[in-house]
């Protein structure tokens, strides 16, 4: 099968989280059962920086071209690569305007929120891109609500010419609360037929939304967990797209997420001063002493160290962290934040790690090489997520002998087996379900008391770090969906 990913992140060139992962791991497993794979994304600023740290080869793939849609022009010129490790094609969409941002998701330099209008754009170049390299793909695989334009696009004429007479669509929610949202105004920026202007296209209560259309028109819906793909389509979850999910539900799938096993890998990580395996956790242990000296926290005994890693937004429950974590270090928890996003909680978080100095270090900022390290260095993973498709991070701190905390929803409850003190032969962490700092503070207080005992703890943790998060089995299921959308 011809296969062409379109997304706006590819880790490690550009990601703000874990779409930037999936979409730079799956392709590779695709590629791997014979398909042959094609990646688009934009040429973010991040990804340019990227290029000219470490020197990747990046070419011109075609001369600059006039992407004409709606009432628009745009000037696309496009660049061409191979996906980190491997000889997969990657094409990098450049146009200064829409996005040589210091952010990858930043509005426009005036204010002005013109994500719908780049991601038009990006979709129409992907499109032409196509026609002027003579890829016919078989699927086109779009990835949130960047790309969710490509399956109304196809369906809107686009089958009529030779280049996707034959293409059918798959379209993969990796989070329903995100969905592309525009007035009214703004649906003429996308080139599409009046037609389209309908509650059972692309309008929903008066605004455009992106994500509604992709998931009508696209010949497969996946999502990136079972229990997901089950919770939206409650009213509690659905983000107000619960109806139209359940209604297309005969072609929504939920396929958990894979690792990159090989990226992440304890055993011979280079960000790792100390490399470690389940049979052997000394460079776990050092690799703990490593990470205080780096967090200017004081080695102590029998002394636990929790971790959060993450995008610092409400889904990520940390209006539960927040107070629960100084009762953990009353608790006599250590504890090290990593985090980026919203101003009010990063603000929040410094304010605890200044005047928690002696026992919990916070870290604002985006730093893939850091998040290794802690991983590594960590006991405990907090990830009390108000809502979670998949997450990554509890797969990551499994496969490092960090025992993930979750709140028990969405794809944490398809990865992470909480102890329930009986269970001892296949658990692999601690879980609660009420959103409450309270019940995070519980479930976390277990878990300490737990790590006690060292024989319990060795045993959760070689649990977790024998389980197999690598896309093989996920990647059959991805298989499975073309072959479905083809059909
Ligand atoms: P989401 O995509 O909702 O942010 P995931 O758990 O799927 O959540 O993926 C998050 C990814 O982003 C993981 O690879 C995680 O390590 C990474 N990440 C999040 N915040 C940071 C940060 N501040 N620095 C480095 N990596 C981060
Ligand atoms: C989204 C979700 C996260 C998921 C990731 C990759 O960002 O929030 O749960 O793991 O996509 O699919």
């Amino acid at each position: 099968m011809n296969i062409v990913f379109a997304t706006a992140e590819v880790s490690p060139i550009a990601k703000t989280g874990g779409l930037g992962d999936v979409c730079g791991s799956l392709p590779k497993v695709m590629a791997k059962l014979g398909h042959d794979v094609a990646i688009f994304m934009p040429l973010h600023r991040q990804a340019r920086d990227w290029f000219e740290r470490t020197g990747a080869p990046i070419e011109e793939a075609i001369p600059t071209t006039q992407i004409l849609w709606a009432n628009w022009a745009a000037e696309a010129s496009y660049f061409r690569s191979e996906l980190p490790g491997t000889d997969i094609p990657l094409y990098l969409v450049a146009n200064e305007h829409f996005f040589n941002r210091e952010q990858i998701y930043a509005p426009r330099a005036d204010g002005y929120d013109d994500g719908i209008e780049r991601f038009a754009f990006f979709c129409r170049a992907i499109i032409r891109a196509c026609e002027l390299l003579g890829i016919t793909p078989d699927i086109l695989h779009a990835h949130d609500w960047h790309t969710a334009l490509l399956p109304l696009y196809l369906s809107s004429g686009l089958r009529g010419g030779p280049t996707f007479a034959a293409t059918r669509s798959v379209y993969t929610i990796h989070n329903l609360n995100y969905q592309g949202i525009g007035r009214a105004a703004q649906f003429a920026a996308l080139g599409l037929h009046g037609r389209y202007w309908s509650p059972d296209a692309l309008e929903h209560f008066g605004e455009v939304n992106l994500m509604k259309g992709g998931i009508i028109f696209a010949d497969q819906v996946t999502t990136v967990s079972p229990n997901y793909a089950h919770e939206i389509q409650t009213p509690a979850r659905g983000a107000g797209l619960d109806g139209v999910l359940r209604s297309l539900s005969f072609k929504l799938t939920g396929i958990i997420n894979g690792i990159d096993i090989e990226e992440w890998n304890p055993e011979d990580d280079p960000n790792l001063a100390s490399t470690y395996s389940d049979e052997r956790l000394t460079g776990k242990a050092l690799s703990k002493r490593a990470l205080l000296r780096e967090a200017k926290l004081r080695f102590r005994g029998k002394t636990p160290l929790v971790c959060f890693i993450s995008r610092l937004v409400d889904q990520k429950g940390v209006d539960l962290l927040i107070p629960a974590l100084s009762h953990m270090l009353r608790a006599g928890a250590q504890a090290v934040v990593l985090g980026s996003g919203e101003s009010r909680y990063e603000d929040a978080l410094s304010r605890v790690g200044e005047e928690q100095g002696d026992r919990c270090r916070v870290w604002i900022g985006f730093d893939n090489a850091l998040s290794h390290r802690i991983y590594a260095g960590s006991d405990m993973l907090l990830m009390p997520s108000i809502y979670e498709p998949c997450g990554l991070n509890q797969m990551y701190a499994l496969r490092y002998g960090t025992l993930p905390v979750v709140r028990l929803t969405g794809g944490l409850v398809d990865t992470v087996i909480p102890f329930d003190g009986t269970n001892a032969d296949e658990a692999t962490g601690f879980g609660f379900m009420t959103a409450s700092p309270q019940d995070l503070f519980i479930a976390t207080w277990v878990g300490m008391l737990n790590y006690r005992d060292a024989s319990v703890w060795k045993r959760l943790q070689a649990n977790g770090m024998s389980r197999d998060f690598s896309w093989d089995r996920s990647a059959i299921e991805y298989d499975a969906v073309y072959r479905r959308a083809l059909a």
